[in-house]
């Protein structure tokens, strides 16, 4: 193996002058000055504040929660923003731009002129799902991998952070679950928390800062935990911060640059006085470098933290019409049509029942508890609790007038409606706090006996994450929404009837088992001895109900190559970037009767020497609509390839043969080309 250059060095340092202002502003501030930056105030409206120093034109940085959306964190609020997919439903479209679209929006909501002057948003949430049933898992856009991650969420950072509005990624890391949160240790290989779990976050090195976990990284608390901090900073510019209360000591050299919210005494001024200067000053350096870099420095503020923010907080309706839509062509985007035997879409003139409670689930959170959840939205710091929602009945009945229901889950009194089509809905909700007890949906029974007493059945499963579907074999037809936020019902109606072509796929695996995939650990340490093998990556052997990648559409696709990957060729010192380009591009056609969107997919399997499961995503790009006949040239880079040697402690490019096959899911490869790649080519460290 070769060792390759580490080319990220040169993103390290922000542009000159950047650099400039934060030396200068860390040479005028006072130690006590520098010690507020450090430390959060509480009881500010927003659910974490830094005090502004006016004096040198630093803002106030007030932050909010959470990748979903901007967090109904008091119940005025409710109406006022908007209820989006959750971040994993982002993860479904496949799509960068979505991930901007969304970014974007949302950062509308947070900002000054439109919202409560919140300058931050805790998000995103970038976890790689190790545990389906993770009680968190709806707010990370990565689903089950890694480049998944890394793609959305560098597409995201970039237009959250183009609105003004600093973001967080989180939680780093080897979060994986609810389960002991506080207390459990990850313990994980250098390579798996280097290739898969930390990946999103060295991806997402723009962001302002990354909030550091709850849990143990190889028995230190993530927040004490000098080597796991180091290894982001490496690649990261920004700051770190703590998870609320996620801080167990002054861990400032240990890399913790902030304390959040700051209520336990761990960086007051006392304690921060017993750090050495440079430490402090690094830190310091780290908060403001994004300051500086999205030119918040300076710039007038819409509210002093505090009770002048109210009104901005609580009667400034900061959502609109154009948001609405927006979430809903989302939500539309992140419906994935898993199965359809012929009978989607529904045809106009068809009779159709809709059957099944979760069909017209209800949307009552405002008095309940923090950390509850509903079909619609995530329970805990992620959830936007929406003022009203669609629920999958309405979204129906809005469209089609043949329409008779029975909202209880009763297989005869579904049967005894004489209709063309079943739709039957089950949900499963799931929060922060707790993981899911099973990955069957609450009704499950009740779509299985359907199912299996009737031909003509369309499974709708509202779902947090990852589930098992025994009742699909039987179905008709099955789609799945995660969490779908305030417009759902008409989302899925969307796709049922084909106003909109489906165009998601899975972003993890729906096994046919819970006893194939890893379980939430109830030990103090929980051992990753899966490895690489994570998510699909270990299901490679046995039968799945549907496979990571997989959604189906109302066409079909031929897939061809244009350009094969060249890297063979030749050798970086004696040939163009162009002839070294691992590159390829496949001409798609649609080759059906309607439109509809491609999302191909690029595996690699490994040459032997570098011990990788076989099929592992590397590239993805999703076509535009495309009418019958009409095809589109999609180029994908194969530009994650690199290993991590840990025996070197870097990254490396492993010589030898490698198959990419490219797919419409993780099973369904089409193409494939086998490629010989030379050690002195260049890759990037991801
Ligand atoms: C990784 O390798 C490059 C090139 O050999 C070297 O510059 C860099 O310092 C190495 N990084 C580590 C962490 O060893
Ligand atoms: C923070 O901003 C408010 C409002 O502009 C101002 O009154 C206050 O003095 C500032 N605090 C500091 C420490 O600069
Ligand atoms: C965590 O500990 C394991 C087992 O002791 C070790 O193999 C591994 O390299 C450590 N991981 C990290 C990220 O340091
Ligand atoms: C910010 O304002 C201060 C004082 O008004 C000024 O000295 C400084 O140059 C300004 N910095 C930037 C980056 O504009
Ligand atoms: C906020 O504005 C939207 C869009 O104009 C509107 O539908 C909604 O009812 C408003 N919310 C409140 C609480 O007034
Ligand atoms: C849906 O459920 C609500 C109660 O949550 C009920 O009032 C309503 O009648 C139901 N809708 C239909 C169409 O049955
Ligand atoms: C590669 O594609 C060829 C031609 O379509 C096919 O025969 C072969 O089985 C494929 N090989 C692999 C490893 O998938």
């Amino acid at each position: 193996m070769k060792k390759l250059w580490w080319w990220l060095s040169a993103f390290v340092l922000a542009p000159g002058v950047a650099e400039e202002v934060v030396s200068s502003l860390v040479e005028s501030l006072t130690m006590d000055e520098k010690y507020s930056l450090m430390d959060g105030v509480d009881n500010y409206g927003f659910v974490g504040t830094i005090l502004n120093i006016s004096r040198l034109g630093i803002p106030a940085i007030k932050m909010q929660d959470a990748g979903n959306g901007f967090r109904t964190s008091d119940s005025r609020m409710i109406g006022q923003v908007t209820s989006w997919p959750c971040a994993l439903a982002l993860g479904a479209t496949f799509d960068r731009s979505a991930a901007a679209a969304f970014a974007s929006a949302a950062a509308d909501e947070f900002e000054e002129e439109n919202r409560a002057g919140a300058n931050m948003v805790l998000g995103p949430g970038l976890n790689v799902h190790r545990v389906p049933r993770g009680g968190r898992n709806g707010e990370y856009m990565s689903g089950e991998d890694p480049v998944l991650g890394a793609e959305l969420a560098e597409a995201w950072v970039a237009a959250f952070q183009a609105k003004g509005v600093m973001t967080c990624a989180k939680h780093y890391v080897l979060n994986n679950q609810e389960t002991n949160r506080n207390s459990y240790s990850a313990w994980a290989s250098e390579r798996v928390w280097a290739e898969v779990y930390s990946k999103p976050f060295r991806h997402a090195k723009e962001s302002a800062a990354a909030m550091c976990s709850y849990n143990r990284v190889n028995g230190t608390y993530s927040c004490s935990n000098g080597a796991s901090l180091g290894k982001l900073k490496q690649v990261f510019r920004g700051w770190v911060m703590s998870d609320w209360g996620a801080t167990q000591a002054t861990t400032v050299e240990e890399g913790l640059d902030q304390d959040m919210p700051g209520d336990d005494g761990y960086f007051s001024a006392k304690e921060l006085s017993e750090v050495p200067t440079d430490a402090i000053d690094s830190a310091v350096s780290r908060i403001l470098e994004p300051i500086v870099r999205l030119g918040l420095l300076n710039q007038s503020s819409a509210c002093a933290p505090g009770p002048e923010c109210d009104v901005l907080l609580y009667d400034v309706n900061a959502t609109s019409e154009a948001h609405a839509e927006l979430a809903l062509n989302l939500a539309t985007a992140s419906t994935v049509l898993l199965k359809n035997d012929g009978i989607l879409p529904i045809p106009e003139t068809a009779t159709v029942g809709v059957v099944g409670s979760a069909c017209n689930a209800s949307n009552d959170l405002v008095s309940a508890g923090w950390n509850v959840g509903n079909y619609y939205v995530i329970g805990g710091s992620g959830r936007v609790i929406p003022a009203w929602v669609v629920s999958v009945y309405e979204g129906i009945a809005n469209k089609v007038d043949n329409v008779v229901a029975s909202l209880v889950d009763d297989v005869d009194a579904a049967l005894a409606l004489d209709v063309d089509v079943l739709v039957a809905c089950a949900g499963a909700t799931s929060a922060e706090s707790y993981d899911r007890d099973t990955l069957s949906l609450d009704q499950e029974g009740f779509l299985v006996n359907l199912a299996a007493a009737a031909s003509n059945v369309v499974a709708v499963a509202l779902a947090p994450g990852a589930i098992v579907a025994p009742f699909a074999p039987d179905a008709k037809a099955v789609t799945i929404t995660f969490f779908g936020g305030a417009p759902t019902g008409t989302a899925v109606a969307n796709i049922l009837f084909g106003d909109v072509a489906p165009s998601a796929k899975l972003p993890v695996t729906i096994p046919i088992s819970e006893d194939d995939v890893v379980a939430p650990c109830e030990a103090e340490d929980c051992y990753y001895a899966e490895d690489l093998y994570v998510g699909y990556r270990a299901l490679n052997e046995l039968p799945v109900m549907f496979p990571f990648g997989h959604g189906l559409t109302y066409t079909r696709f031929h897939f061809e190559w244009q350009t094969k990957p060249r890297c063979s060729t030749t050798t970086t010192t004696t040939t163009t970037p162009a002839l070294r380009s691992r590159a390829l591009s496949i001409r798609v056609t649609n080759v059906g009767n309607v439109a509809g969107v491609e999302t191909p997919q690029a595996y690699v399997t490994y040459p032997p020497a570098a011990q990788e499961p076989p099929r592992i995503l590397k590239a993805f790009d999703k076509t535009p609509l495309l009418p019958p006949g009409a095809s589109a040239i999609l180029t994908l880079d194969l530009d994650h390839l690199a290993v991590f040697d840990v025996v070197t402690k870097n990254w490396t490019l492993v010589p030898g043969q490698y198959v990419v096959e490219i797919g419409a899911s993780s099973r369904d490869l089409r193409l494939n080309h086998t490629f010989v790649l030379l050690a002195d080519l260049l890759v990037s460290p991801f």
